[in-house]
């Protein structure tokens, strides 16, 4: 189990992000994502805001606040949206500044990056009504990845190395912008249903990277996918590969991060043995996921580098692959299929060439049946005709024309 004591008592309160604010001389302040409880306990259901976007339902409760379904009223066929309502969780009136400057930069790059990125949500609008702050971006109509990692099923490496690829992509336009995400989980990437692509979602947490490089801040992310540098409130860019390596392996193994053993001397995280995976790729997942930040990949970029690579050097590593098996079955089955259709024919043939046979010359059958007879002496033409034929090569020939002779005697003899 990876070392977060704060974090573990606050799992067994059952809930699962724990945002760690300040720490101060009175004690530590912390925000908690917790599950969704009371889905249809939310006040707002049915309020339009601003004339304009009607909440449906409640989708999500977070540290920051609330997240509802919604309706924009003023475009055509009254399209979903969603609306994310400011409403920090902690009472501690330290922690609503820094939620409040998180709420406004998570609508600040929503805006920079949503509408410059087809996987990323874009922002509609972002507003303040009676005293109250919400976000409205754009609705992905989609489940998230939690849906697919499920506990006890182990995805095939080639699914695995494609949702790494996908990931890595769009985090590499993320870091191009300086910013870090800082929560990065599969709670957060949701595979849109009409084009199965995957979006990332949740900006409430991230942090721009200073010219200066990442001062400490203060501790935003998820237990099983923070590293610890980030836990330090010292996030890298390479914290987010972090995240991505340990949902890459949660794939591969079936386990939650929480399941996984770690080596006591090293720290590292022990998962080789409880999947099914190359050497290739498996030593681009250890890289990503190094508790030294200085071991990772530095940036999406180079991860994403070392990922694709993974397939040039070890093409032969998609050998493990349950679709490569399925390809062979499938080649096997088809000759299988071929072998037995001639088969069958022949053995049809034969069996077919047994009862003509029997039908024409048993002594059961009538002498003089018209059908019979007309099929033997089609048979004798057809005899006499192939033996003619036989003969035109050898007759050419003057030493032959004795053989000619005979076998135009039996023609004969049959004829008669
Ligand atoms: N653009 C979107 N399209 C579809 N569903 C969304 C979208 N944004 C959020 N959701 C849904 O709402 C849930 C909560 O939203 P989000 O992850 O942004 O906030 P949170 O994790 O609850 O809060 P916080 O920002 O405080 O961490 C998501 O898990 C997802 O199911
Ligand atoms: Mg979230």
């Amino acid at each position: 189990m990876r070392r977060y004591p704060l974090i573990k008592k606050t799992l067994q309160n059952g809930s699962y992000t724990i945002k760690f604010l300040k720490s101060g001389e009175s004690g530590n302040t912390h925000l908690l994502t917790g599950k969704i409880r009371h889905t249809n306990q939310s006040p707002l259901i049915r309020t339009i805001l601003r004339n304009r976007f009607e909440i449906v339902k409640l989708l999500g409760r977070g540290g920051s606040g609330d997240t509802y379904l919604a309706l924009d009223l003023d475009l055509p066929g009254q399209p979903y949206c969603v609306v994310k309502h400011f409403q920090p969780k902690d009472s501690n009136p330290d922690a609503l500044p820094i939620s409040k400057r998180l709420f406004a930069r998570e609508a600040e790059v929503l805006y920079q990056l949503g509408n410059n990125y087809d996987q990323i949500p874009r922002l509609f609008a972002h507003f303040n009504e009676n005293e109250n702050f919400y976000l409205v971006q754009e609705f992905i109509d989609g489940h998230d990845l939690t849906e697919e990692l499920i506990v006890g099923q182990r995805l095939s490496e080639k699914t695995v190395f494609n949702l790494l690829k996908e990931i890595l992509e769009i985090l590499v336009f993320v870091h191009q912008h300086k910013i870090i995400h800082r929560d990065i989980k599969p709670q957060n990437l949701m595979r849109r249903h009409s084009d199965k692509k995957i979006v990332l979602i949740d900006f409430g947490s991230i942090k721009k990277m200073s010219a200066v490089g990442t001062n400490a801040t203060i501790i935003i992310g998820t237990p099983g996918y923070m590293p610890s540098e980030q836990a330090k409130g010292k996030p890298k860019l390479c914290s987010d590969i972090y995240a991505v390596g340990m949902i890459g392996i949660q794939a591969l193994t079936g386990l939650m991060p929480s399941q996984l053993q770690e080596d006591p001397n090293t720290e590292e995280i022990i998962w080789r043995d409880k999947a099914q995976v190359s050497d290739s790729l498996a030593d681009v997942l250890d890289t990503m996921i190094r508790v030294r930040h200085s071991q990772r990949y530095h940036s999406a970029a180079e991860a994403l580098e070392a990922l694709t690579a993974t397939q040039i050097i070890s093409p032969s590593s998609q050998s493990t692959e349950p679709n490569t098996n399925t390809d062979d079955y499938l080649l096997l089955y088809k000759k299988f299929i071929l072998l037995l259709g001639i088969g069958l024919g022949t053995i049809t043939s034969l069996v077919l060439i047994v009862l003509i046979y029997t039908f024409m010359f048993t002594s059961t059958s009538l002498p003089n049946n018209p059908i019979q007879l007309k099929f033997k002496s089609f048979i004798e033409k057809f005899f006499d005709l192939t033996l003619v034929k036989t003969d035109i090569p050898i007759a050419k020939s003057p030493n032959n024309k004795r053989v000619c002779n005979s076998n135009c005697a039996i023609a004969e003899d049959i004829n008669r």
